[in-house]
Order: structure tokens, then C-alpha cells, then sequence
């Protein structure tokens, strides 16, 4: 396991999980079943796939053994991603031995990596869907149970499933992923995804903006914008939009942040769209890049209370040479002064990474580059992996993966280490400090004690009052931490 900090954006604890619906009354008599791997954006769209088959009366199970349809959600960010879901693949082989009219398919990055390849090497499968065609799975389904094998990967440079309103699965009824657009254009080197997930599409504003509201309706305190890469938000309504015409050209005109919206909503405007939604809604994003990063997001940060004061900003590597050949476009001192410019206007600001040890050709010199970044840095959470070789990506086709895999681990270890000691210095410079914390529920370990976070992404644990129940905010005086959370008590 090469993830040293669960969080909610890749949360460790949640790969595998099973999503179970309410069913929504058209029940066709038929059980769906579906697991998700990877990020949060696979969790999110397995939402959507269970909307999209909802509305054809699939019922939802956790049980796959009593499905009639099993979808596996797949990740391609790394090898192990891939090796995980191929054995999950032979614990479904013996229930389709036992049921053969079961359906199974694979869905998400890599069904979109391996295509039609996926149907020859794991003769289980029934179904291939890539990430952009969703909505073809009732046809896709109709094609199986028709004696055939189906195959959908085309990839799309509109769909954003933007009218599709995702049911939350498995939710706590208080913080919900809101995807804000799909795809990657920046072809880091290493990096899977842009084949995966195909090029960079924003969502309509508008319906961002409608969803986030209707969770806050239905009682959600807490919404999480998705992208691959969020600075580079950018949505214009269409001009036959704003001219007036039909009940929803009505709505188009009004712009949530005063006067007509010609322009083109950028990140900045969409996360103050949001925020005004309500003072109570707690607003978070992932994920940030460096190069894309502006002053201006910054100063939204700032100026809302309600965007929480925590950034996502994966680093990858200290070293210019090594960023130059990532392809991240952007170099130390870039890097170095985007974290400056986090603490000049945000000021108390958590600050979280990736990073990628041993990367084609990096030294030991140039991997003390990164290990001196986390010391410039200090960040409050890293996610660190060994460097991975991808087919396809630029870096599999232009650098030898020429790192041996003890020096890889042996970095890997390093920083891994040097990052458990920042997350405590971290944490205990909040010791005697009062965090606002939005109660989630009970702790897992105890039903005596309720969990929540900090505005800054801290999980924050304390005893239960009972004035106070999950979705609300209290003030908590924190007195001791671990490395990876704050305890402390409620005060009035
Ligand atoms: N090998 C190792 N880590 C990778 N990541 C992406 N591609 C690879 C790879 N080929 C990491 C990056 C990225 C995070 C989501 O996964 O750090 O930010
Ligand atoms: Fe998410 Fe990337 Fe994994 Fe696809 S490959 S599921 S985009 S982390």
C-alpha cells in the first residue's frame, strides 16, 4: 500500500466499496451491484451509472453474489490499481460459474486503457465501458443479455453528465463530491489519465451551481469540487443561451455573483458561485496545479469563510530537471513561490501533495531535492508513490524506467518518514487552538466520541454533547493529536 494518508479524494478505506441506492420505483425485477477503485471522480461517476440504470429499474444490492448485473469501477493510475481490480475479477468468476446469466463489466479508466483487449484476456467480462459512455450502458446491458458481447470506448469531448443528477450512495447525508469537469489536457508524463479520461471538458456553471444547492436543501453541509486539474475551469454559457429564449434561458441570465454572465466563468468565479449558495455550506476542491494556480483563487479563498483554507497542490518532484521531464511545466522556484503566495494572502493554510520517488534517470542528489521542498513546505498531508511505468505515456515512450525498485522504496521510505513527522508538527501547532469543525458522525473507534474536520481538512475528534448532532458546526478546543488527528472538546 503506497498511500501513507486516506482522505476523501483518494480515500483508502473506500476502494472496493460497494454503492447501494434507495430504488426509485420502476423496479424491472433486476440487482445491480457496483465497486469502485481510484480516485474520487470514479466514485463520483459510479454515482452517475447508478442514476443512469436507476432510471431503468435496476434495484441496487451489496451483495454480488445476488446480482444480476456486476460493474467493477477501475483505476489505471498504477500497476497495483490494475492488478487489484484482476483479482477482484476472479473472486466474480465463481459466482458467474454458479449464475451464468450474470452480466459483468468493467467500467471507468481501464476498460478505457485496455478496450476491447479487456473481453480476450478475462473471459468473464461481458461489457467494456469507458469513462464518457455512460449512458450507452441500458443499450450496452440489452446487447448482452442478447448473447452478445458489448464494447463502448469512445471517448467525448462534451459529455460532462452535467443534466444527470447523481444519486449519493453510501452517503453520510453531509459532504458530497460535485464533479466539475472531465478529462486532462496536460499530458504530465508519467500520467495515464488523458488517455484514460480523454480531454479537458468544464461543466455547466449553472448546474454546478443548481446541484450544490439541492444538497444543501436536502440537509448536506459540505460539498467537494472535482477535476483533474481545477484552475483551469473555464465555462461560457452558450449565446443561444443568454438571449432570453424557454424557462431555462431564464434562469441563464441571472448571474449568482450579480449582473448578466457574458463572460466566461474561471475557477475563481465558479468557487465564489458556490459559496454563496449559503454561509453554512463548507466548500473544498481537488485537485490544483501548479502552473494554473492564481492569485485570484486565492484571494476567493481568502474572502470566503466558507471556502475551506486547505489546497491540494501535488508537487511530484523538488528537482527542475526531474519536473521538466514530468512535463509539469513549471519549476522549483515557481513551485516555491505558488506556496508563498498561499501563505501571503491565505495565510493559515493547509497545504497538501503528491509526490513520485524515483522518476526516469533521478539521482539521489536530485531526489534530495524533493526531500528539501517538504522541508520548505512542511505539508500537512502527502500522498507518495513509487514511480510506476504506464504503456502509452510519454515517459514510457521517450525514458527508461531505470530507477531500481530498492532505490525507489528506499526514497519512498525516506519521505514517507520525513512526512509523518511534518503532519504532527502540523497538528500539534493547533494544540490550544479552537477549530470550527462540522460534525460528520460517530467516531469509528468509539460511539462515545464524534468525528469531524477543521476547516483546515483535520480530522478532529471529540466526546458526543448531545446538543449538538452531525451536519452541524461546533467549536472544538483541541488538546492532543496524534500524526493524524486532532482530540479536543466542544465549547460553547
Ligand atoms: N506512477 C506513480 N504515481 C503516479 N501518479 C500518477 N501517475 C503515476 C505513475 N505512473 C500519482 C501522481 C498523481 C497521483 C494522483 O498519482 O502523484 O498526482
Ligand atoms: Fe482516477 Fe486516474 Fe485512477 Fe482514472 S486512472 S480512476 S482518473 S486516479
Amino acid at each position: 500500500m503506497d498511500l501513507l494518508i486516506p482522505d476523501k479524494v483518494h480515500d483508502e478505506s473506500r476502494q472496493g466499496e460497494a454503492l447501494v441506492l434507495e430504488p426509485v420505483g420502476k423496479h424491472n425485477g433486476r440487482k445491480l451491484y457496483i465497486e469502485s477503485y481510484g480516485c474520487a471522480m470514479n466514485f463520483s461517476d459510479s454515482e452517475i451509472v447508478a442514476s443512469i440504470l436507476a432510471e431503468k429499474g435496476f434495484e441496487t444490492t451489496s451483495d454480488f453474489k445476488n446480482a444480476d448485473v456486476v460493474f467493477i469501477n477501475t483505476c489505471s493510475i498504477r500497476e497495483n490499481a490494475e492488478t487489484r481490480v484482476r483479482n477482484r475479477l476472479k473472486e466474480f468468476a465463481w459466482a458467474k460459474a454458479k449464475n451464468p446469466g450474470m452480466v459483468v463489466g468493467v467500467l471507468g479508466c481501464m476498460a478505457e486503457r485496455l478496450k476491447a483487449k479487456f473481453l480476450e484476456e478475462e473471459k468473464l467480462v461481458d461489457v467494456v465501458v469507458g469513462p464518457d459512455a455512460y449512458r450507452d450502458l441500458p443499450n450496452l446491458i440489452e446487447q448482452v443479455d442478447g448473447g452478445q458481447k458489448a464494447v463502448n470506448v469512445l471517448l467525448s469531448r462534451e459529455e460532462t453528465y452535467a443534466d444527470i443528477n447523481p444519486v449519493r450512495l453510501n452517503s453520510n447525508g453531509i459532504n458530497a463530491f460535485v464533479s466539475i469537469m472531465r478529462g486532462c489536457d496536460n499530458m504530465c508524463s508519467f500520467c495515464v489519465v488523458p488517455f484514460t479520461r480523454g480531454r479537458e471538458r468544464s461543466r455547466d456553471a449553472y448546474s454546478v451551481v443548481a446541484e450544490c444547492r439541492a444538497l444543501f436543501d436536502q440537509g448536506y453541509r459540505e460539498v467537494t469540487l472535482l477535476g483533474q486539474n481545477v484552475d483551469s475551469y473555464k465555462w461560457k454559457p452558450l449565446p443561444a443561451l443568454s438571449e432570453g429564449e424557454g424557462s431555462d434561458n431564464a434562469v441563464q441570465k441571472v448571474s449568482p455573483i450579480g449582473g448578466d454572465l457574458e463572460e466566461a466563468v474561471n475557477f475563481a468565479n465558479l468557487l465564489e458561485m458556490v459559496a454563496l449558495v449559503s454561509p453554512d455550506l463548507r466548500v473544498r476542491f481537488s485537485t490544483s496545479h501548479p502552473k494554473d494556480i492564481t492569485d485570484e483563487v486565492l484571494e476567493t479563498i481568502a474572502k470566503y469563510d466558507n471556502i475551506c483554507n486547505y489546497i491540494h497542490l501535488p508537487v511530484q518532484s523538488g528537482n527542475s530537471r526531474i519536473l521538466d521531464m514530468m512535463n509539469r511545466t513549471y519549476d522549483r522556484e515557481w513551485y516555491m513561490n505558488r506556496v508563498d503566495a498561499i501563505r501571503r494572502i491565505i495565510g493559515d493554510c493547509a497545504i497538501s501533495t503528491d509526490i513520485i520517488t524515483g522518476f526516469c534517470s533521478e539521482t539521489d542528489k536530485e531526489h534530495d531535492d524533493t526531500v528539501t521542498m517538504m522541508d520548505y513546505v512542511k505539508y500537512d498531508y502527502a500522498y507518495m508513490f513509487k514511480y510506476s511505468e504506464r504503456p502509452g505515456t510519454l515517459a514510457a515512450k521517450r525514458y527508461a524506467d531505470d530507477v531500481p525498485e530498492d532505490v525507489k522504496q528506499r526514497r519512498l521510505t525516506q519521505i514517507v518518514d520525513k512526512q509523518r513527522e511534518y503532519s504532527f508538527y502540523r497538528l500539534q501547532a493547533r494544540i490550544g487552538k479552537v477549530e470550527k469543525v462540522l460534525i460528520e458522525g460517530l467516531s469509528k473507534k468509539s460511539d462515545k466520541d464524534y468525528c469531524g474536520r477543521s476547516d483546515q481538512n483535520a480530522m478532529v475528534i471529540f466526546p458526543v454533547n448531545e446538543n449538538y448532532k452531525p451536519g452541524q458546526y461546533v467549536n472544538v478546543l483541541i488538546e492532543r493529536s496524534t500524526s493524524a488527528t486532532l482530540m479536543g472538546k466542544i465549547i460553547d
